[in-house]
């Protein structure tokens, strides 16, 4: 029976007519080895046993965090983990009215992700009032803008620091703790806060919260420093994945969702993925028509496309996740986030009559937060409405979705769905592991390391070299 709390995966439109089922039961076995795989890099993890050199890196520490995160916490509310981020955001929340999160990829995309699917559209234009005392949350690190972060700095530099809603500190996440841009716009945003402090950062280091590894640059920075409150991204889970570690908590917890229904999502996540035959599991679905799409059908695309506008940077966090876990050896597929209906009319086209190469995920919400917003009816009918008076923006949406639907699968052009019942802590716990674990199982399955960006290492060394000559 359907779990109406659970997301769903429904490949049902491509099932028989581009996947045969029995290339969809051929693969299965393969499937159920890949899982078995990642069990097994995850025991290897566990035991603490040196991890051969051939199987390096091995970052498979993010699956059970979750369900170790919440059991500490259950245990020991206070001491534990996440009763510390819970502590400190809500120090934050009373010092400050503004918090800047700095970081790049994983260090980024994840709390961005949160961000922008759980709250307000329009959460820093809000009242404090109306963010429930929470502060207002901005990026910076994420680039080397000049303008962008200058644009930043001007707002930090508005009103007076006497005053608590002009107040501001910064959450600085780097797992390396040496990524340059995140580096450099620390120290700028470290300068400005001694500005506005009269100087003395000493005097403001409850302010600056650092979530960095067991060691590095950041990590020294913060001690000397003095940072109070610290936390650390554990070792055996890597940047992308880092998004249940204190990378994406602690920005969640700020921002006052509910990060416990978070993990709680993901933990539910695991065990389908761990319990369920590959036929009902949304994981191993979901690679299987990924996975046969790429190789049988060249459809080496995989567009994700949002329905909404609060989800795209949940696709941006997807981007890198599948970019940089399979991009390696000349192999993996691209990923594409596409927003709709937005980019109906700007992709559209291309989707409907370009290249047959991609595969659509629809990623779609079932039940909208808000009241419907319903159109109106009026004596001003010249834009032929009235017909439609009563309609909601829900009613629009899924005709928009259904009628794109019909007008991919007319033309031979494949498309399946991710529904989440709600746009929720919890419905995003489940697919941000989904996601995750999916990309670890297709990388054993096609013999491709998911864990560390060996490629990612070319452009820092020149760019350095450049730089410093
Ligand atoms: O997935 C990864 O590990 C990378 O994309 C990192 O997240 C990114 O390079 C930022 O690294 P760091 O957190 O060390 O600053």
């Amino acid at each position: 029976m359907l779990n109406p709390t659970e997301i769903s995966y429904d490949p049902s439109r491509i099932l028989g007519q581009h996947l045969p089922q029995a290339g969809l039961s051929a693969l299965g076995p393969a499937l159920q080895q890949a899982r078995q795989v990642v069990g097994d890099d995850v025991a290897l993890w566990e035991s603490g046993a040196p991890v051969p050199a051939d199987q390096q890196p091995l970052d498979a520490g993010f699956i059970h965090l979750p369900q170790r995160t919440l059991d500490d916490y259950r245990q020991d509310r206070s001491g534990s983990e996440l009763g510390r981020i819970l502590q400190t955001a809500e120090r934050l929340c009373d010092q400050v009215d503004t918090v800047v999160v700095t970081g790049i990829g994983g260090s980024y995309m994840g709390p961005r992700a949160l961000f922008e699917a759980c709250c307000h559209p329009y959460h820093n234009q809000l009242s404090r009032e109306a963010r429930d005392g929470r502060p207002r949350l901005f990026f910076a690190g994420d680039n080397v803008d000049n303008d962008a972060l200058a644009g930043l700095l001007d707002l930090l530099r508005e009103g007076r620091w006497d005053h608590p809603t002009d107040r501001w500190g910064v959450v600085v996440i780097s797992k390396s703790g040496g990524t340059l841009e995140t580096a450099v716009a620390f120290r700028l945003l470290l300068d400005a806060l001694a500005h506005r402090g009269g100087g003395h950062l000493a005097e403001l280091s409850d302010l600056i919260i650092p979530v960095t590894g067991p060691s590095g640059k950041l990590f020294d920075l913060a001690q000397a420093v003095g940072c109070p409150d610290r936390f650390l991204i554990p070792d055996g889970v890597g940047g992308r994945f880092s998004l249940f570690t204190p990378v994406g908590l602690l920005p969640a917890a700020i921002l006052g969702l509910d990060v416990v229904a978070l993990l709680e999502g993901a933990v539910a996540m695991n065990e389908r993925f761990w319990q369920a035959d590959p036929a009902d599991n949304p994981v191993l679905q979901y690679v299987a028509v990924c996975h046969w799409m790429e190789v049988e059908q060249g459809r080496d695309v995989r567009v994700l496309s949002t329905w909404g506008k609060l989800l795209e940077a949940v696709g941006l966090w997807y981007d890198q996740l599948l970019a940089e876990s399979l991009g390696k050896q000349e192999r993996g597929a691209l990923p594409l986030t596409v927003v709709n209906t937005r980019d109906l009319h700007s992709r559209g086209q291309q989707h409907q009559e370009g290249p047959r190469d991609k595969l659509i995920t629809n990623l779609i919400v079932d039940q909208v937060r808000r009241d419907p917003l319903r159109i109106s009816h009026s004596d001003l009918n010249q834009d032929a409405l009235n017909e439609l008076a009563g309609k909601s923006l829900p009613d629009i949406m899924q005709a928009a979705l259904q009628g794109t639907n019909l007008a991919y699968e007319e033309d031979q052009r494949p498309t399946a769905d991710i529904h989440l019942p709600r746009l929720d802590e919890e419905s995003l716990g489940q697919l941000l592991q989904m996601l995750m674990l999916a990309t670890v199982v297709e990388g054993r399955l096609i013999g491709i390391n998911p864990y560390g960006q060996p490629g990612v290492e070319a452009y820092k060394r020149h760019m350095n070299e450049f730089l410093r000559g």
